[in-house]
């Protein structure tokens, strides 16, 4: 058994948690995450001061994490910590620290690849959301399709080719006078919505799709963000007609993402669907994925809103699995902005 310190700082979250288990055992023993709300005056987060606030709150995040888990400093066995990708400056903060810390106790660290954690959250409340399944990891930056085979082993079977999930409806919202970021916002409006007043097409969804197509798993978001502005500029009562747009572009969203992952766990034979990043939150998003599913019956499992937004508990129990496969990061451990999900090999 293993009590792991995770430590998340690539973007705009300050968070750490402890974690202790071995293989699929894990139980979470603390999540502490403090979000930095000072982005929302400029409407997108603002990187310099992103990594000055993680540098203000680091260390109390991590002390409270590990006092809510009742334990202190000298229980933690290893630390875990997002090394890619994000911020540069965010991620160096946490990097740095956790560097530090484990060099300080003389406890190994184990840098993790943000969007793997991202894949691992669901397993952390529910025990059957574990390979082999289909993976929709659905963020502000990624938007990714992947079939998991065994946790560390993924297919990467289609990506955005432009916007991602969360960066259409942050600008969607923008586009609707909605505070940043927008999408639980853009969710609550389009629940009065009426769904028949406007329709936007289905970004790379066709009736005659084949599986052969180079973009048959693919996504492309910045055609329904152009849609979504014309309907904007051409609404001649835009407070009457914002939760209509809103329903329109969620429900065309929605469904390029559920048939892509249909496609993808039908191909691939899969029973499990697990959803991921902070698109996950959307009750939309996951009724409809039930529904579609319960076709090829196939469960879908859908982390809760804390666990589906970035945290440091889906950290630790990403680091709890390279830890287990003998992985340690040296005291050179780095920062990068972009990197490749390790194990992640092309369909
Ligand atoms: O995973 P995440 O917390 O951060 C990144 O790694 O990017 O995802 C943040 C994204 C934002 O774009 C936000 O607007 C979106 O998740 N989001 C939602 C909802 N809640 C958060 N999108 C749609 N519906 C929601 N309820
Ligand atoms: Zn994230």
């Amino acid at each position: 058994m293993t009590r792991m310190l995770g430590i998340e700082t690539s973007c705009d979250e300050t968070s750490a948690s402890v974690i202790d288990g071995e293989g699929n055992d894990v139980a979470m023993k603390s999540l502490v995450i403090l979000s930095q709300d000072i982005h929302r005056v400029f409407g997108g987060v603002v990187p310099e001061i992103a990594s000055r606030a993680h540098l203000t709150s680091i260390v109390p995040v991590v002390q409270r994490a590990v006092n809510e888990a009742a334990l202190g400093i000298e229980d933690i066995d290893a630390i875990a910590v997002t090394s890619a990708p994000g911020l540069i400056g965010a991620l160096l903060v946490g990097v740095c620290f956790a560097k530090s810390l484990a060099f300080a106790r003389g406890i190994p660290v184990v840098g993790v690849h943000h969007m793997e954690g991202h894949l691992f959250a669901t397993s952390l409340e529910d025990p059957d959301a574990v390979p082999p399944f289909t993976g929709l990891l659905v963020s502000g930056g990624h938007t990714l399709l992947v079939d998991v085979e065994d946790w560390g082993r993924y297919r990467l079977l289609g990506a955005t080719r432009d916007d991602a999930a969360g960066e259409a409806f942050d600008k969607v919202a923008k586009l609707l006078g909605c505070p940043y970021p927008g999408g639980r916002h853009i969710e609550q409006l389009a629940r009065t919505g009426d769904p028949s007043r406007f329709r936007f097409s289905r970004p790379m969804v066709r009736r005659n799709d084949k599986p052969s197509d180079a973009d048959y798993f693919a996504f492309s978001f910045s055609g329904l963000k152009t849609a979504v502005l014309n309907a904007v500029r051409g609404s001649a009562d835009l407070d009457g007609d914002r939760a209509h747009i809103a329903r329109a572009f969620q429900d065309a969203l929605v469904e390029t993402l559920v048939e892509k992952t249909f496609r993808a766990a039908a191909t691939c034979g899969r029973s499990r669907v697990v959803l991921g990043g902070g698109v996950a939150c959307n009750s939309a998003l996951a009724g409809e994925m039930r529904q579609r599913m319960a076709g090829i019956g196939a469960t879908v499992f859908a982390p809760s809103p804390r666990l589906a937004t970035d945290n440091a508990a889906m950290i630790a129990r990403a680091g709890l699995f390279h830890f287990e496969m003998g992985e340690r990061s040296g005291l050179d451990l780095n920062a990068y902005a972009n990197q490749p999900i390790p194990g992640l090999i092309a369909a």
